[in-house]
């Protein structure tokens, strides 16, 4: 550098920038429902093609600015959002320091029913509690140990969906939802769960209240009353559900088991948003349909398997539309990039979206592609985050994809089903609601062909 070179500092957007970033990006994002959907505004959302107008704006503003990070001009914060896929695999390998997952609006959001929770927790808390979960959770198996427990529970309920919906004629939001719920109490709280449903509705009221972070008045006594229920089904600790793996994994008077339980009931849900999204995904693409139905054919789906085309449909459902489009993080001290210093103390936006649908960058972006997932150099060439990635990524990936993956072929095997209104995923829109989608029975294949494929 010269005695005249000034110093570098990073970009920074204008303010009418700032305001496209906010409203486009931002807004839509917490007007969903960060903690849990509000179906409604997702309708609207994919009425207006919202996350595709996102991804451009981005898009436009790396054109104009360069690869960033990009600073905002946001009153009182200090706020970038990256733009280049080289700083998003920087932020999420440097977590937790200097990038904490802890960040402000995550610590109001969660702090309503899981303070302690791993997500918001810092230092060696977070160290002990991610090593309880990472245990309960045993995040490095592709299928659980708890897996063969937890299979029959999870065949048990899709059954009985499935008897609902040769009764309705069609498969819907509503019972799919339902035996959804039931079906994670079983999972993660064992059979003795099953006719808490007032687990799950305070479950609800909590987020809901969470949703809205900073704004809401904490609710005390729904949340004792909801940590109690959980607490009774944890000291049960049912075979074949995540609360019997709690007694032997690694626990010290940091963990607060009771308060990992939460994220594990509510982190289920963006599966079910998934699962009902690749299945549309799959009755809109028949030779995709075809390749999942040959991989069930003759396998006994009453004992866990590995279905890697499924789990790669899961993936493509996560990837076309992410169920965490904001991965949030805030930097603990001053750190340096090549465009110049960042402050501590400063929110650091991903945007997966714009990362999983660049169509400057990527052949697949805009269709359904399994492969992408099944090889590895594919994935890893680009930061494909779903589930995050580094060391805070979420620890219940391989559960969740071996559950969702088990659920999506006890369907297909039972069941020839339709896909209404087709055409909303022609091409496929940035932003799909699953809470609309509607498969109408085509056929039942005969309860004798089923295990015999
Ligand atoms: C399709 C379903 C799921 C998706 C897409 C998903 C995605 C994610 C993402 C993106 C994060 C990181 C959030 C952040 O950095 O702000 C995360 C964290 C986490 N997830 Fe999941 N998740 C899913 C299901 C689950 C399930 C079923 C469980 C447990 C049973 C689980 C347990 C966790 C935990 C404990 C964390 C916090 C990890 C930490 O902070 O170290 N997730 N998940």
């Amino acid at each position: 550098m010269t005695s005249t070179a000034l110093p570098r500092t990073l970009p920074r957007a204008g303010v009418v920038d700032t305001v496209r970033v906010l409203g486009t990006v931002v807004l839509p994002t917490i007007a969903r429902g960060v903690i849990i959907r509000r179906p409604p505004v997702v309708g609207l959302l994919e009425r207006a093609d919202a996350d595709r107008r996102a991804v451009q704006l981005l898009q436009r503003l790396r054109r104009r600015y360069g690869s960033g990070p990009l600073r905002l001009r946001v009153p009182g914060r200090r706020m970038v959002v990256l733009l280049d896929h080289g700083d998003v695999r920087r932020v999420l390998a440097e977590t937790p320091d200097p990038f904490t997952p802890a960040t402000r609006e995550k610590r109001a959001a969660l702090g309503h029913f899981q303070p302690h929770g791993v997500l918001i927790s810092q230092g060696e808390d977070r160290e002990d509690r991610r090593r309880f979960n990472e245990s309960v959770l045993d995040t490095p198996s592709p299928v659980h140990r708890s897996a063969d427990g937890m299979v029959g529970g999870v065949r048990a309920e899709v059954d009985s969906l499935l008897g609902q919906v040769r009764r309705d004629g069609a498969l819907t939001w509503a019972p799919y939802s339902a035996m959804w719920d039931r079906m994670v109490r079983r999972v993660v709280l064992g059979e003795g769960a099953l006719a808490d449903s007032a687990l799950s509705d305070e479950l609800r009221t909590l987020r809901a209240t969470a949703n809205w972070a900073f704004l809401h008045p904490r609710r005390r006594g729904v949340r004792a009353s909801f940590l109690d229920r959980v607490e009774g089904h944890v000291r049960r600790a049912d075979p074949g559900s995540l609360a019997g793996s709690v007694a032997a994994a690694p626990s010290t008077e940091r963990t607060d088991p009771v308060q990992q339980v939460p994220q594990w009931l509510f982190a289920f849900d963006a599966a079910a948003w998934a699962s009902f999204r690749a299945l549309a995904l799959l009755h809109s693409h028949p030779e995709q349909l075809a390749r999942a139905r040959a991989e069930i054919a003759g396998r006994d789906l009453d004992r866990p398997q590995d279905l890697p085309f499924l789990r790669a449909t899961m993936l493509e459902s996560l990837r076309l539309w992410p169920t965490t489009p904001a991965v949030l993080r805030e930097s603990t001290e001053r750190t340096v990039w090549e465009g110049g210093p960042m402050p501590e103390h400063t929110s650091i936006l991903t945007y997966a979206p714009l990362f999983h649908r660049d169509d400057e960058h990527l052949a697949y972006a805009h269709t359904f592609d399994p492969e992408v997932w099944l090889d590895p150099a594919r994935a890893a060439d680009w930061p494909l985050i779903p589930f995050s990635d580094g060391p805070a990524v979420c620890p219940g990936r391989n559960l969740v994809l071996h559950v969702s993956s088990s659920i999506l072929a006890m369907l297909l095997d039972a069941t020839e089903l339709g896909l209404d209104q087709a055409e909303r995923l022609e091409p496929l829109p940035g932003t799909l609601d699953p809470f609309t989608l509607r498969f109408p029975v085509a056929q039942r294949l005969p309860v004798t062909q089923r295990s015999e494929g």
